[in-house]
């Protein structure tokens, strides 16, 4: 047979993947307890799927997530308590059900501001409190820095009303709720662009200037088989432990295209193309090896190419982009960061 993936990783960091809560049956459930010590929810945990009219919470899916993981030792990371995409639109409605963001008068503006950042704190607290037994490691806040948009921040609903302060509150709340040992992340696309990652830098300083909470940067990392260079991810992870912050990969996957050509392989992915997937994916975990003292676990955005949200986006195209295939079999790439040698 073939040795387990984070088993050969024990001596690193853990290795983790993003899943439905509809996977956690069957042959890819067996995938995932052989090769997984961490599990992230890929939808079930986000803002829109957990509380998706105000006041009503809905745990059952996020729940089973939870009780699988508990009864195979693994453990659970969250994503993501609060983001711009996936939430419920009425966070965003002021008290005569008009949407905050239209608002102009300075007095209501306020009133607006302090009923959203309300909101906020509800769903923050609701959520660590159920879950900060089970849960240690918890994205706060997802993709708020946008170099294109004013500021350098994402010109979000969120910011739009609060400015930065629904940062701030996310972070001393979750911390309120969960107590000194949960772990607390900023996670975000693209942090190894130069003006993304500064721009990230720049906000995450004046953030624990203020006694802001933050332990770490997530780094989704979605990347391809030609960009960004190895180099700039790791430089941008000694950046923010510079700070003192860890580091996590969150939402590793390997896009076999660039961004949006029509070129589609079709489902007789080339062994060229696979194996220079495989070389890509040795070079990055060997920097990550070389590396674990500045990371602390490694996501993957999925587990298997059956079931990956690449394969719509931004067109429809066969991807391909982790270790094992469609048939769940280990792919060249699985063999490129695990030592062949070890095979049973
Ligand atoms: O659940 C509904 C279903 O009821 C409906 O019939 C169906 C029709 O479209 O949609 C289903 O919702 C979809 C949902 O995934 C669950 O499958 C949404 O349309 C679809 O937009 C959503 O996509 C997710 C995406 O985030 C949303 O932006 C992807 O699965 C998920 O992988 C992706 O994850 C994000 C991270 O959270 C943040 N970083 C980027 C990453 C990739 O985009």
């Amino acid at each position: 047979g073939i040795p387990s993936l984070y088993e050969a990783y024990s001596g690193y960091f853990p290795i983790g993947a993003a899943i439905e809560p509809f996977q956690t049956s069957g042959l890819k459930a067996n995938l995932l307890k052989k090769h997984v010590n961490w599990l992230v929810a890929e939808n079930a945990m986000k803002p829109v799927s957990l509380q998706p009219t105000e006041g009503i919470f809905n745990w059952t899916q996020a729940d089973q997530l939870v009780e699988f993981a508990k009864a195979n030792n693994i453990e659970v990371r969250f994503h993501t308590l609060v983001w711009h995409s996936q939430v419920g639109d009425w966070f965003f409605k002021d008290n005569e059900g008009k949407p905050m963001v239209d608002e102009t008068d300075e007095a209501k503006r306020e009133v607006n501001k302090k009923l959203l950042l309300e909101r906020l704190d509800t769903h923050v607290r609701t959520i660590v409190s159920r879950y900060k037994g089970d849960i240690k490691s918890w994205d706060v806040v997802n993709e708020v820095i946008e170099p294109a948009d004013p500021g350098g921040m994402r010109a979000s609903e969120w910011y739009k009303v609060t400015g930065t302060e629904f940062i701030e509150t996310s972070f001393r709340v979750a911390r309120e709720a969960g107590g000194p040992d949960i772990k607390l992340y900023i996670n975000d696309y693209g942090t190894d662009d130069v003006a993304k990652r500064d721009r990230l830098y720049e906000l995450v300083k004046e953030m624990l200037d203020k006694g802001v909470p933050i332990d770490g940067v997530g780094h989704q990392t979605h990347i391809n088989m030609n960009w960004p260079p190895v180099s700039s991810i790791i430089e941008s992870m000694e950046m923010f432990a510079g700070l003192g912050l860890d580091n996590l990969v969150t939402e590793l996957d390997m896009s076999l295209y660039v961004w949006n050509d029509h070129n589609d392989y079709g489902e007789e992915i080339p062994e060229q193309i696979l194996q220079k997937q495989a070389d890509r994916y040795r070079e990055l975990f060997e920097a990550f090896k070389a590396h674990k003292d500045i990371i602390s676990g490694v996501v993957f955005w999925g587990i298997a190419d059956d079931h990956t949200w690449l394969s719509t986006f931004p067109i429809t195209r066969t991807e391909a982009p982790f270790l094992f295939d469609k048939q769940l079999h280990a792919k060249p790439a699985f063999w490129a960061v695990v030592d062949p040698a070890t095979r049973q």
